[in-house]
């Protein structure tokens, strides 16, 4: 039991919001002790907003020791002087425990995945279509399928063909599924991990993620996908290995990018 928790523990510390998270309670810790012991030996009060000026400044500090990147470091500067802000506003508490479960429902387990929702849009759905396999009718997975755009869209071009998305965030997957039910097209949407979907069964992997994902995609994608079958990502390249297909660029000068295996 305690190697499973320590060996937990070794993989969340190297997930930077897990790290943020961690140095934040640790500077609020600091504060807190540094507020008592002033109070009690000087008589001096720390102010709500000087504590969290130097909680964010310890928290940063910290950050920038800990080798966090740039963008981290302003967060962790931010963030107790944006709660202290936000207080002061006094909000309904009820409009942060609603937005909240929406960003939760959308983004679900993002602090471990490094992998948001952001669509694709038709001019990419084109060019999917057009790299696929024309000859035959083909097995196609969308890893990480969002609002189910793509797959609806290839699924009404390549009807002889079979389309599943598989989508970790309640929110987008609840959204594709019922816009599924509502056609009869060859497409299916299911709710889970890609990690646990056997690439063996599909002729075509579509991954549209994001560059922290694509290592882990490649590896797998190697030791599962059948000779002859076709690993797709829109955006993100695989560091170190050449692509066989790219796509034309699109409106916003992305490519897709593709891989036989
Ligand atoms: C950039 S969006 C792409 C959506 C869709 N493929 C499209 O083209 O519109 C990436 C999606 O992958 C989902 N995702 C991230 N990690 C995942 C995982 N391990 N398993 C399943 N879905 C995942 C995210 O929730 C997000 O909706």
């Amino acid at each position: 039991v305690l190697q499973v928790i320590l060996r937990r523990a070794r993989l969340g510390l190297r997930i930077p919001a897990v790290c943020a998270l961690l140095i934040q309670a640790s500077a609020f810790a600091a504060v807190i002790l540094g507020s008592a012991i002033l109070d009690w030996w000087a008589d001096f009060q720390v102010s709500i907003a000087l504590a969290a000026l130097i909680q964010g400044l310890l928290a940063a500090a910290l950050s920038y020791q800990l080798g966090m990147a740039i963008w981290w470091i302003w967060i962790q500067f931010l963030f107790p002087l944006a709660l202290v802000f936000t207080l002061a506003l006094h909000i309904s508490s009820y409009l942060f425990l609603g937005a909240f479960v929406f960003l939760l429902a959308l983004y679900w387990t993002i602090f471990r995945t490094r992998v948001p929702f952001y669509p694709s849009f038709p001019a990419t759905w084109d060019a999917v279509a057009a790299m696929l396999p024309q000859d035959r009718a083909i097995r196609f997975a969308d890893i990480g399928s969002g609002l189910g755009g793509l797959l609806i869209h290839l699924a009404k071009v390549r009807p002889e063909s079979n389309f599943l998305g598989i989508e970790l965030a309640p929110l987008p997957w609840i959204v594709s599924f019922f816009r599924a039910k509502t056609k009869s097209l060859p497409v299916q949407f299911e709710r889970g991990d890609y990690c646990q979907l056997n690439f063996a069964h599909y002729d075509v992997v579509f991954a549209y993620l994001s560059p922290a994902a694509m290592p882990a995609v490649w590896e797998k994608a190697k030791k599962e996908m059948r000779p002859g079958s076709l690993l797709l990502s829109y955006e993100f390249p695989i560091v170190g290995n050449e692509p066989h297909l790219t796509s034309a660029c699109d409106a916003r000068g992305v490519f897709i990018y593709g891989w036989y295996m």
